[in-house]
C-alpha cells in the first residue's frame, strides 16, 4: 500500500500543472490524504447532515439503512465496490455531514500561480487534513511550508505525514508545524512569510474535536469569534507577511453567517489591500448552494 502511495505522490510531483485554471487534473492524489487522515475526517461532522461518517459506521441500524438506500438507488451509486459507494453516500447524502477537505491539486495551483518562485515560504494558518501541506511540498518551487493546527491528535498525524512526504522525495525544505491556534502570536514568524493561505473554520459549521482549543468552542458567539479569532489571526498574519507578500483565504458563507464580507472588512482594517476575488468551483453537495471564494490580499 505504502509503495503505491509513494508512486502516486511522485507522479503528482512530476506532473506539470496548468495554473491558469482550477480544474483537478490528478484525482488519485486524494488516496494519499485518505490513507493518512480518513479516520479523523470521518470523526468530524459538518452541519450539512445529522451524523458523522463514523456515527454511521459504528451503528448497525444507520449502516444498514445507508446500504439499503444505496441499493435502492443503483442508478446513482455506480462505483466499483460497496465501500466506494458508501464513500460516495457520505459525500452526497443529507443524512451525513462529512467535512470537506481542500483539494491538494487546487492548493498547489494556487501556490504556483501566486508565488511562482523558488524557496518561497508559505504559511497555512489552519492545516486541517494535510491538503495544503501536500500541495506545497509537491511543487518544483521547493517551498517552505509552515503550518499551525491546535487539534493534538491531528497535529501528531500531520507530523507523521510531513516526515513521509519529505522521505518519499528526499526534498530539502525548512518546513515546520506548530500545535497552536492561529490567533496565538508566534514571534519566530515575523517578516518571514511570502504567502499565507488556508481554508479556516467557518465558525461552527464543522466540528472536528471537542477540545477547547477549537476556535468556535473558545468563542461560541459569532461576533466574539470574529473579534478574538479572525481579527487576531489576520493581525498575526499581517505581521508575519513580508512587504509585498500575499494573504489568501478560501471562504464560504453559510445560511447564518456572511463570513466573506466580514473577513474582507477585517483584513482591510488591518492594512491589507484586496487585489482579487476568485471563484473555486468544485464538486458540491446538492444540499449546499453556497459558493467558495478565494480572496487575495496584499501587504503593500
Ligand atoms: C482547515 S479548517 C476547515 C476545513 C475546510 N472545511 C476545508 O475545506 O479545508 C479545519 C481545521 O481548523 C482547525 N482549527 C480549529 N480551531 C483553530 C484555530 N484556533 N486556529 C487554527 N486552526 C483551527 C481544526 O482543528 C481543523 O483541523
Amino acid at each position: 500500500m505504502e509503495s503505491r502511495l509513494e508512486d502516486i505522490r511522485i507522479g503528482f510531483y512530476k506532473k506539470q500543472l496548468d495554473v491558469t485554471n482550477f480544474s483537478i487534473e490528478n484525482r488519485n492524489i486524494s488516496k494519499v490524504l485518505n490513507h493518512f487522515f480518513e479516520d479523523l475526517i470521518y470523526r468530524a461532522k459538518s452541519k450539512n447532515g445529522k451524523y458523522s461518517p463514523q456515527d454511521v459506521i459504528s451503528s448497525d441500524e444507520l449502516l444498514s439503512s445507508a446500504l439499503s438506500y444505496i441499493d435502492q438507488h443503483r442508478d446513482f451509486y455506480q462505483q466499483k465496490s460497496d465501500v466506494a459507494n458508501l464513500r460516495d453516500f457520505f459525500f452526497s447524502s443529507s443524512m451525513v455531514g462529512k467535512v470537506t477537505n481542500f483539494n491538494p491539486v487546487i492548493a498547489r495551483k494556487i501556490f504556483e500561480r501566486y508565488v511562482p518562485f523558488h524557496g518561497a515560504t508559505i504559511f497555512d494558518y489552519s492545516c486541517g487534513f494535510g491538503s495544503r501541506m501536500l500541495g506545497a511540498l509537491s511543487s518544483k518551487f521547493n517551498y517552505n511550508y509552515i503550518g499551525v493546527e491546535p487539534y493534538d491528535e491531528l497535529y501528531q498525524r500531520l507530523l507523521i505525514f510531513l516526515s513521509w512526504i519529505t522521505r518519499t522525495l528526499s526534498i530539502q525544505s525548512e518546513s515546520c508545524l506548530y500545535n497552536l491556534g492561529s490567533e496565538i502570536f508566534i514571534p519566530d514568524l515575523v517578516g518571514k512569510i511570502d504567502l499565507s493561505f488556508s481554508s479556516p473554520p467557518y465558525f461552527n459549521y464543522e466540528t472536528y474535536t471537542n477540545s477547547s482549543t477549537q476556535s468556535y468552542i473558545r468563542y461560541p458567539k459569532y461576533y466574539e469569534w470574529l473579534e478574538n479569532f479572525v481579527v487576531e489571526t489576520v493581525k498575526n498574519i499581517y505581521v508575519y507577511t513580508k512587504k509585498g507578500g500575499l494573504h489568501l483565504v478560501n471562504l464560504e458563507d453559510t445560511k447564518k453567517i456572511r463570513l466573506i464580507d466580514d473577513w474582507i472588512k477585517i483584513a482591510l482594517a488591518i492594512g491589507f489591500s484586496l487585489e482579487q476575488v476568485e471563484e473555486i468551483r468544485t464538486r458540491r453537495r446538492t444540499t449546499n448552494k453556497n459558493c467558495n471564494k478565494l480572496l487575495v490580499f496584499k501587504k503593500k
